[in-house]
């Protein structure tokens, strides 16, 4: 396996103080690496550091190799980094043909736009079956559904997901870690980050215990999973 994406020794924060201590970690390319943790664990901000919103105070972080420390956001999209906030972020007044067209925004070859643009029909149907209405008419899965789509409009090397179940009722919930499933089974890596450990883990290939900014477990997802300390500190009591 190589390091698709690799944090070594971070310390960042807001200006406040530091929320991450000398973090190390390793995305591998082809898997879904989950991070977990209590709320204000940093796990966001992990995320924030790697899309270039934060740069750190010490240490590196390196993709396909070279640093992309100081890069601007921009410059790291580019790069294939893509990015799907925690936060609804569709544009609520467009529609969803015209948000997930956004997608494409920093691609000026409209034939590969066109191109990219029926690949994502083809794996999320709601595109084109609601490309016209308002996103804001959209439920609050279906909108998470059409953000997927619009992070695939730059064929990203690494989809990052900041809580993508939050909010969601059972069943969409359900559709929507399938979708990451097959995501991931078409080739595609990607960095979770998850509320709902039991799932995550359930579905990562790696697993990641953020506490308080450092790294308190790794492994594979099930062995994070079946930690009887992890079990206890995050998941609630075994049933
Ligand atoms: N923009 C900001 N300015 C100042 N402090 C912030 C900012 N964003 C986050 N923090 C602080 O950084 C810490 C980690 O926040 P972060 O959002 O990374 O946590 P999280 O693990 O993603 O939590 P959650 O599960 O609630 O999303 C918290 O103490 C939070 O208050
Ligand atoms: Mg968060």
């Amino acid at each position: 396996m190589t390091a698709l994406l690799e944090l070594q020794g971070v310390t960042v924060g807001y200006g406040g103080g530091d929320v991450l201590h000398d973090l190390s970690l390793v995305v591998e390319e082809g898997g879904i690496t989950c991070i977990v943790g209590p709320n204000g664990a940093g796990k966001s901000t992990v995320l924030r550091l790697v899309s270039g919103l934060l740069h750190p105070r010490l240490g590196g972080v390196r993709f396909s190799g070279e640093s992309i420390v100081g890069l601007s956001p921009r410059v790291i999209l580019r790069r294939g980094i893509v990015q799907v906030p925690q936060e609804r972020s569709l544009f609520p007044t467009m529609t969803v043909w015209e948000n997930v067209r956004m997608g494409a925004y920093t691609i000026a070859d409209r034939a590969l736009i066109d191109r990219r643009m029926s690949e994502v029909c083809e794996r999320f149907p709601i595109v084109h079956e609601r490309r016209d209405e308002r996103a804001a008419a959209l439920s609050g899965g279906q909108q998470k559904i059409v953000e997927f789509a619009r992070a695939l409009m730059l064929d990203p090397a690494l989809l990052i997901l900041d809580e993508p179940s939050m909010g969601l009722d059972p069943k969409t919930h359900a559709t929507v870690f399938d979708l990451i499933r097959d995501m991931n089974a078409a080739g595609r890596t990607i960095l979770l980050v998850e509320q709902n450990a039991r799932s995550g883990l359930g579905l990562a290939t790696h697993g990641v215990v953020l506490e308080s900014g450092r790294v308190r477990l790794e492994g594979s997802g099930s062995e994070v999973l079946n930690n009887s300390e992890i079990g206890r500190l995050f998941l609630g009591a075994p049933a």
